[in-house]
Parts: C-alpha cells; sequence; structure tokens
C-alpha cells in the first residue's frame, strides 16, 4: 500500500496534488499535515481549498478518504503521531512562500523541514521524500538556462529572503540527511491551471493581467519567461511518487527553452481574449527603472488606495524575477517521460475567463499576504528608488 503524507495540502500546489491524486490514484493513501485548532477545522480548511479544484460536493466526499495529521511542521511534538510510521512517500510542499519575514521563512523552511526529516528518519516503510524546492534557488544573476545541477551556486545573491532558506534547506537535506531517499524537485513559477484559470488561486496571474495592462516588461522584448500550471505540477509530482525508480535526485519542474512564454505571444494571446483592450504592444524598461513603473502603474491603476501601493511593491519584485529572463532546463523530467507543459499563452484563455469578472486587484488579494509587511530586500547592486516616498 502507497501511504503518502502530504504537507501543504491547503496551498496551491498541494491542493492541485491532493485534488489530481484523489481523482486518479484510487488505491493510494493520503495523510495530510494540516495546521488547525483541531481535526474538525483542519479538515474544514482542507475541504475548502480541495473544494476549488474539484467543486464543493465533490470535495466533501473526496475527503473522507484522507487522513487528517493536525500539527505543524515546526512543532516536533506534532510530527509524532503514530500514523506517520505507515508512511512509504513523502511529499513536503509546506512552507512559508512570502517575502517578507526573514525569521519566520528560516524557522517554517529550514526548521520544519528538519523536524521533518529527523520523523522521516522513524518510518520504516519509506521509499522516497519528495522535496518541494523551487528552481529560483538559482539567485539574481544565473545563466541563461540554469541546469538542475547549476543551482544552488554557493555565492549566489538573492532577490528575496525565501529563496535564501529554500537553499539552505536543499543544503541541509544533502548534508545532513544523505541516508533518506531526499529527491529535490525545484518548480519554476507556477500560475493558473489549464481548465479551472484562476478559480483555485490567482496567485501570480495578476501580475501577468498588470504587465500587460501596463505593456510593460522588464528584460529582453525578444525574450519570455519560464511558467507552468499547477495542473501540470501537480500530475509532474504525483508521477515522480509513483515512479519506482528515478535517474536522479533534483528535477526542475518547468517549462524549459520549448515551452517558455515569450512575451510576443502573450501579447498576441491577450489581445485575442480581450480585444477590447486595444492593440499590445509591449515596451521594455530596465531593471531598476522604478520610476517609470510607478508612473505607468499611476497612470493606470492610480495609487489612491493602500492596497494599490501593496500591488506596486508587488509588481517591483516580481519584476525583478521576470528581468532575469531565466530558463530552468528540463531535460531530466521529460528523460523521465513526463510531457511537457502549455505555455501561459496556450491556457491565458482559462486563466482570464474563470473566474469571471475579477479584477486585477481582485485577484491580486491572493497573493496579499506575502507582501503585507516590507518590500522585497534588495540584494543586488541596483538599489530601486522608494516607491512608498
Ligand atoms: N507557487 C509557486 O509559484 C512555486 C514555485 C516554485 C516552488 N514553489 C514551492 O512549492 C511549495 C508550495 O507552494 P505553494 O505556492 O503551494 O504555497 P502556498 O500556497 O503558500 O501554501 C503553503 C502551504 O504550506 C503550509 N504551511 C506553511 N507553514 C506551515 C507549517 N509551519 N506547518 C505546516 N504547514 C505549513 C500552508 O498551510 P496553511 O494553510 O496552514 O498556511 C500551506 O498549505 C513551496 O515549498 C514553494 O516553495 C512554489
Amino acid at each position: 500500500m502507497t501511504t503518502v503524507l502530504l504537507t501543504g495540502a491547503t496551498g496551491f500546489i498541494g491542493g492541485a496534488v491532493l485534488a489530481h491524486g484523489l481523482s486518479h490514484d484510487l488505491d493510494w493513501h493520503w495523510i495530510c499535515l494540516v495546521r488547525g485548532k483541531g481535526e474538525e477545522q483542519a479538515r474544514a480548511r482542507l475541504a475548502e481549498n480541495l473544494g476549488r479544484f474539484l467543486g464543493v460536493d465533490a470535495a466533501r466526499k473526496a475527503i473522507r478518504r484522507v487522513e487528517i495529521v493536525v500539527g505543524d511542521i515546526t512543532d516536533p511534538a506534532s510530527l509524532e503521531d503514530g500514523r506517520l510510521d505507515a508512511v512509504t512517500h513523502i511529499l513536503h510542499l509546506a512552507a512559508d512562500t512570502s517575502f517578507r519575514a526573514q525569521e519566520l521563512c528560516h524557522l517554517i523552511n529550514v526548521e520544519g523541514t528538519r523536524a521533518l526529516a529527523l520523523r522521516a528518519r522513524r518510518m520504516p516503510h519509506l521509499q522516497r521524500f519528495l522535496y518541494g524546492g523551487t528552481a529560483m534557488i538559482c539567485g539574481g544573476n544565473p545563466p541563461p538556462v540554469v541546469t538542475e545541477s547549476d543551482a544552488p551556486a554557493e555565492a549566489a545573491q538573492h532577490l528575496v529572503p525565501y529563496t535564501r532558506t529554500k537553499v539552505a534547506a536543499e543544503a541541509m537535506l544533502r548534508h545532513e540527511f544523505a541516508d533518506l531517499p531526499v529527491v529535490m524537485v525545484r518548480p519554476s513559477i507556477v500560475t493558473g491551471h489549464r481548465t479551472l484559470g484562476c478559480i483555485p488561486s490567482s496567485s501570480i496571474f495578476w501580475m501577468f493581467r498588470a504587465g500587460d495592462r501596463l505593456r510593460l516588461v522588464t528584460g529582453e522584448l525578444a525574450g519570455g519567461i519560464d511558467v507552468v500550471p499547477v495542473d501540470w505540477t501537480a500530475e509532474v509530482l504525483v508521477g515522480l511518487l509513483a515512479k519506482p525508480t528515478l535517474a536522479h535526485d533534483v528535477y526542475h519542474l518547468s517549462a524549459g527553452e520549448a515551452k517558455r512564454t515569450t512575451w510576443d505571444s502573450l501579447a498576441v494571446a491577450f489581445e485575442r481574449c480581450d480585444p477590447q483592450g486595444g492593440p499590445r504592444c509591449y515596451s521594455r524598461f530596465d531593471d531598476g527603472d522604478w520610476k517609470t513603473l510607478r508612473a505607468r502603474f499611476q497612470a493606470v491603476f492610480g495609487l489612491d488606495q493602500p492596497i494599490k501601493l501593496a500591488m506596486l511593491r508587488a509588481m517591483r519584485a516580481y519584476y525583478q524575477f521576470s528581468t532575469l529572463g531565466v530558463v530552468f532546463a528540463n531535460e531530466r523530467l521529460t528523460a523521465e517521460g513526463f510531457s511537457l507543459p502549455p505555455t501561459l499563452s496556450d491556457y491565458l484563455p482559462a486563466c482570464l475567463s474563470a473566474p469571471a469578472n475579477l479584477s486585477i486587484l481582485d485577484q491580486f488579494a491572493d497573493d496579499l499576504g506575502m507582501f503585507d509587511e516590507a518590500p522585497a530586500v534588495q540584494e543586488l547592486s541596483v538599489q530601486p528608488a522608494s516607491v512608498a516616498a
């Protein structure tokens, strides 16, 4: 019996994994570690998230097949639950993904992962421990095409503390837990769903819409961005759990050179989906030219509400990532037999139509929690002008 311990199931990718797993692999036993004030609350939280993928009724039914361990990876006592002794596979996706809170990020992403790995040592049937990292551990100065063995660079500078904690967690697993069957999975940017669009979450997608409204891209106009849909990501994660053997211990879950989304194709796709928005002709602004961004933002959205200021800060942080123009090699994944994801331009119609009538600001609310304190830490040589001024 395959018994999967899934952490992060109330999140975006974890929810997609559970939805996919429950819909496709009826023989697997799923145990979800969920934060909550008791099992009832934890189950309700999980059901609510699963409902975004399966619909409310199907989620309520499906969740009966899920065992819930109420716990927190930063609380080792909660990991002592004896049901975890039966675990054969771990998919560890729980993380603090915010671009602020350095200490909390470290506590959850590094110390929480360590606590889980220590518990994993006492899981006698454990066959695989998939650790959910991020391709963005490549840091702020990557080569144009990053391979799994390029990252993490020891001396890499980081755009946000979050990616630094993900590097530290990988290094910790590698050095302290070489005895565990750890496989690192590093998704690139995950946004939208091929059929449900933004119903499960608008995370990051609002940024593409806002960039389209501003008609601005950073980096090369002829370039693009490595981005993948959440349901493809979930399918691959479940597939990586299921494969009896894997050739490598690190995989990018990425679009790669073949399926990166080019700005040109995205402009055409936006124009097709939203002809009333007029013709698209994106212009480039250089990294660090935050005055241009601010001026354009003010002209298009205004800066008359705190949420708009937060959105401008968030855009600035995300533009730093898109400036990198980086692509994450995915030949390891394709060699394992996984198909490539579609480009965002391919599934843009779904993202724009579902749910209907949500404004960009409404969609930004899905990511607001990531930015409600300080803006992204600046560690690159270019220091942005203060947007709050
Ligand atoms: N989304 C992306 O674009 C992307 C790209 C690359 C890599 N990743 C990685 O993929 C993983 C999942 O990302 P996501 O976007 O799905 O994140 P998310 O939506 O922010 O979800 C985070 C999940 O982690 C759980 N969690 C946080 N702290 C916890 C703790 N102390 N104990 C137990 N659970 C805890 C959250 O539970 P609560 O509901 O209780 O808060 C939630 O279920 C992360 O490791 C992230 O680094 C994401």
